[in-house]
């Protein structure tokens, strides 16, 4: 078998458009356009180039947006009040503070400071809580990207077995408790795999839906998968840079040996990486929709 493959990108310039279009219907409605703000702390290379991939999709989308650039040596003290500054400023429905942050900043203090109704990572646990009860929430934007790439390329959900492999606060706990909330796109069996997981393969091997978060390139070869499964790679490892300097990508899923025995698959790049920015503009979207009309 020869998999088809599940293209984050495509998906995602679909959703841009669905966005583009939700932006001009806002503010003809209300007036109110969505406003970002990206607060990055320090200099390091990998979150300079997020964030400037964060501005310019929200530029592109027409959304009012921030970029706050400071330097690794703010207090955690001033990072607080930049952060209160925009829970009250009205033009603001979304704050990101990119992570990781420099060690002399405790990162929960940072994040749990961010109104819950304007934290578009849905990193904050109010947030977590809304998510696992199955109250409306933000959801973080790569769960929330697979999930919706799993929708739009028809993949069942329901009553699947859905097994995850990597358990970060980031993607396998709330991919986990998204699928197998009672909604759309989700009402699965979900098992959780981890670094203590006995036998790894034995439980991949049940999956119709495996989702790959490990962090380590290969981590799933095609041995491990059961025919006909579809196969998401969450992965993105750096293996080395190309002459002219580009990063070299590879997702933790074993392509060549995988696509050979599942029927569809996501690829690294054009994957799932694309979905994650996307997924955070309709967050965005979303909270503007909110906060111009309150419940
Ligand atoms: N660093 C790596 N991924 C993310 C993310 O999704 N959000 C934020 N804020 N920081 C990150």
């Amino acid at each position: 078998m020869t998999a088809r493959l599940i293209k984050g990108k495509d998906i995602a310039a679909e959703i841009r458009a669905e966005i583009g279009q939700g932006v001009k219907e806002l503010m003809a409605a209300s007036g109110i356009t969505p406003g970002l703000v990206t607060i990055l702390v320090g200099e390091n290379p990998a979150s300079q180039s997020y964030v400037r991939a964060k501005q310019q999709a929200a530029h592109e989308l027409g959304f009012h947006s921030i970029q706050e650039t400071v330097s690794g040596q703010i207090s955690q003290e001033e990072l607080l009040s930049l952060i209160d500054k925009y829970n009250k400023d009205e033009k603001i429905h979304g704050i990101l503070v990119q992570l990781p942050l420099p060690g002399h900043i405790d990162e929960n203090k940072v994040l749990y400071a961010i109104d819950p109704d304007k934290d578009v990572d849905g990193f904050h646990p109010v947030n977590v809580g809304r998510m696992v009860v199955g109250q409306p929430a933000f959801l973080p934007c790569t769960p929330y990207g697979v999930q919706q790439m799993l929708i739009r390329s028809g993949v069942k959900t329901d009553g699947a077995e859905v097994v995850v492999v990597g358990r970060s606060n980031i993607v396998g706990k709330p991919i986990a408790n998204m699928l197998l909330q009672k909604a759309p796109g989700a009402n699965a069996t979900v098992t959780v795999c981890h670094t203590r997981t006995k036998d790894m393969a034995s439980h991949t091997r049940r999956a119709d839906i495996l989702i790959v978060a490990a962090g380590v390139p290969n981590a799933v070869t095609g041995d491990m998968v059961k025919p006909g499964a579809v196969v998401i790679d969450v992965g993105v490892n750096e293996t080395g840079r190309t002459p002219e300097g580009k990063r070299i990508l590879v997702g933790d899923v074993d392509f060549k040996s995988v696509s050979e025995v599942a029927s569809a698959i996501t690829p690294v790049p054009g994957g799932v990486g694309p979905m994650t920015i996307t997924m955070l503009m309709l967050n965005t979207l979303q909270s503007a929709r909110r906060w111009a009309k309150p419940a």
